[in-house]
């Protein structure tokens, strides 16, 4: 008999008989595993319930705390970049970054709290190239990146870059003008 024949063969004979399926007892299974809260590394426990939201990804990266650090961290590069700099010599960095703080909570999910212009509005008139545009990209995903940002989170950041391309780069499609 081959190594493990003995088995299958058994099984095989029980599933086959017609009256099993009237007997009470059933071949063993596992023991359901008792339902438990699970524990986190400080030993405290969380209730999860069906009710629970899931997390926005601006909740999950800390609100706006981390949003500003992030802010804060890609406007210094920008700056830094002799390519980009020029375009900012006489923009209010402090109205700037507010307001990227807040069109960056919204991209993250955040509550919208934006007042500034439209992505087109504020862009067109700058008539930035597409090198430049990568290269901004470039930055605020080096600054998420080193703000050790989930992937997945980076990835819809990336994505959302991607969408607002054509109303940043000069003569995209910018709609919402
Ligand atoms: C990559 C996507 C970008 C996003 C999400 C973004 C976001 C913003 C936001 C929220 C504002 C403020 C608008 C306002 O205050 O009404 C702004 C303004 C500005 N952005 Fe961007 N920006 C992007 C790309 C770029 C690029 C590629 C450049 C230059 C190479 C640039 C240069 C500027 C400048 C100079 C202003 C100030 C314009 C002014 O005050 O007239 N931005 N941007």
């Amino acid at each position: 008999m081959p190594a493990g024949g003995g088995h299958a063969m058994v099984r095989h004979a029980v599933a086959s008989v017609p009256a099993f399926a009237r007997c009470a007892v059933r071949p063993h299974t596992p023991p359901a595993p008792t339902p438990r809260a699970p524990f986190t590394p400080e030993g405290t426990t969380v209730t999860v319930t069906e009710e629970t939201a899931p997390l926005s990804h601006f909740e999950r990266i800390g609100g706006t705390k981390s949003v500003k650090a992030a802010v804060d961290l890609f406007y210094d590069k920008v700056l830094a970049d002799p390519e980009l700099a020029g375009y900012f010599t006489s923009v209010d960095m402090a109205g700037q970054r507010r307001h990227m703080v807040l069109m960056l909570t919204v991209v993250l999910g955040g509550p919208n709290e934006y007042t500034g212009r439209s992505l087109a509005e504020a862009h067109q008139p700058l008539n930035i190239p597409l090198e430049h545009y990568v290269k901004v990209g470039g930055h605020l995903t080096a600054t998420l990146t080193e703000l050790d940002v989930p992937a997945d989170i980076l990835a819809d950041v990336q994505a959302v870059l991607g969408q607002v391309q054509d109303q940043v780069v000069s003569g995209g499609d910018p709609a919402g003008v």
